[in-house]
């Protein structure tokens, strides 16, 4: 193999992931080695996670460089990052939480590489403080799509159990198999949460406590959003559950800004079909600099109209916010600059992306 192996990154499911170095150019790179079944061959896990990431290309997704397939094993050569999120957050965190800028800039981060995933057709499915990578350069990516699978194949026939528990959505929990982008807008609004308090949101052990955990925060859906839900996802089994009133997220955020509470009240709302997409949260007067008059608009509509909006300011920042998230010459509005350029290199992904299926709804 062309890469020196070093010392053990991090270990999951499937693989075991070291840092490694490369023998010609001496670049510092993360080895995902996923051990092969002789019997079985090439899980088909990784085949996904494969033709997945080498597609997407962004700078806020772990970069793929190269693939290097033996007998025994399959090494996937990644773009090496410090940490992961989660250890990101329990090394530079007021026991755990992070300062608000800090949450600004890996918000808007995650956001933005959600949002080209999804102009990409694919779900991440997966989307946790672990699977997230933080580089020294203050870059967040995501990372690990194992789990992930490109949503132009087979239509509304996804396994039940994908997103990790903690961050799993209301309607997978319920048991929809039709979901979509939206689930992945729940978990950005689950990492959200964490980020500012330093704990995650809602903790449950198993399927139904997850609800429960959720339910005694936002409160429990009145009959009549079930009874819709189960009309869009059939699959979702319509029982009574215990009522439980909306605790305001202020309550639980007490140092989150009132705009962080708006925007986290958008995402993490029961009903998927309510919540924000991540290209329009990326609009969100919280991603628009201080003192900037918020848009006039109405609960559940979109930012689409939101006036231009600036990114958080690079001074006193623990880094330098990322380059290439914006373009070279600076435009009047980076924001809209920089999903302007996602939704282009979106429409050049290969045309195994560019169908909707029939359950797409966003
Ligand atoms: N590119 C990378 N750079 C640095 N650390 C990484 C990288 N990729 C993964 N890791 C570390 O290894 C852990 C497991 O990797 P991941 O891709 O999530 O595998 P799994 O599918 O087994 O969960 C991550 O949580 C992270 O701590
Ligand atoms: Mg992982």
């Amino acid at each position: 193999m062309n890469y020196i192996q070093l010392e053990k990154l991090g270990e999951g499911t499937y693989a075991t992931v070291y840092k490694g170095r490369s023998r010609t150019t001496n670049e510092i790179v993360a080895l995902k080695e996923i051990h092969l079944d002789a019997e079985e061959g090439t899980p088909s896990t990784a085949i996904r996670e494969i033709s997945l990431m080498k597609e997407l290309k962004h700078v806020n997704i772990v970069r793929l460089h190269d693939v290097i397939h033996t007998e025994t094993k399959l090494v996937l050569i990644f773009e090496y990052c410090e940490r992961d999120l989660k250890k990101y957050m329990d090394a530079h965190g007021d026991r755990g939480a992070l300062d608000p800028l800090t949450v600004r800039s890996f918000m808007f981060q995650l956001l933005m590489g959600t949002a080209f995933c999804h102009e990409n057709r694919v779900l991440h499915r997966d989307l946790k403080p672990q699977n997230l990578l933080i580089n020294r350069k203050g870059e967040l990516k995501l990372g690990d799509f194992g789990l992930a699978r490109a949503f132009g194949v087979p239509v509304n026939t996804f396994s039940n159990e994908v997103v990790t528990l903690w961050y799993r959505a209301p309607d997978v929990l319920l048991g929809s198999r039709t979901y979509s982008t939206s689930i992945d807008v729940w978990s950005c609004g689950c990492i959200f949460a964490e980020m500012i308090s330093g704990v995650p949101l809602f903790r449950g052990r198993d399927n139904n406590d997850q609800l429960l955990h959720i339910m005694r925060i936002i409160g429990t859906p009145d009959e009549r959003t079930i009874r819709k839900m189960a009309q869009e996802s059939p699959e979702i089994q319509v029982k009574q559950w215990p009522r439980y009133p909306k605790i305001p997220f202020q309550q639980i955020l007490p140092k989150a800004s009132p705009q962080a509470i708006d925007l986290l009240e958008r995402l993490l709302q029961f009903d998927p079909a309510k919540r924000l997409t991540a290209a329009e949260a990326l609009q969100h007067p919280y991603f628009a600099s201080a003192g900037m008059s918020a848009p006039s608009a109405a609960a559940g509509q979109p930012y689409a109209m939101a006036p231009p909006a600036a990114m958080p300011p690079p001074s006193n920042y623990p880094y330098q916010h990322p380059q290439q998230v914006y373009p070279q010459q600076a435009p009047p509005n980076p924001q809209m600059a920089a999903m302007q350029q996602a939704q282009a290199m979106a429409q050049q992904a290969p045309n195994g992306y560019a169908q909707y299926p029939a359950g797409y709804t966003r």
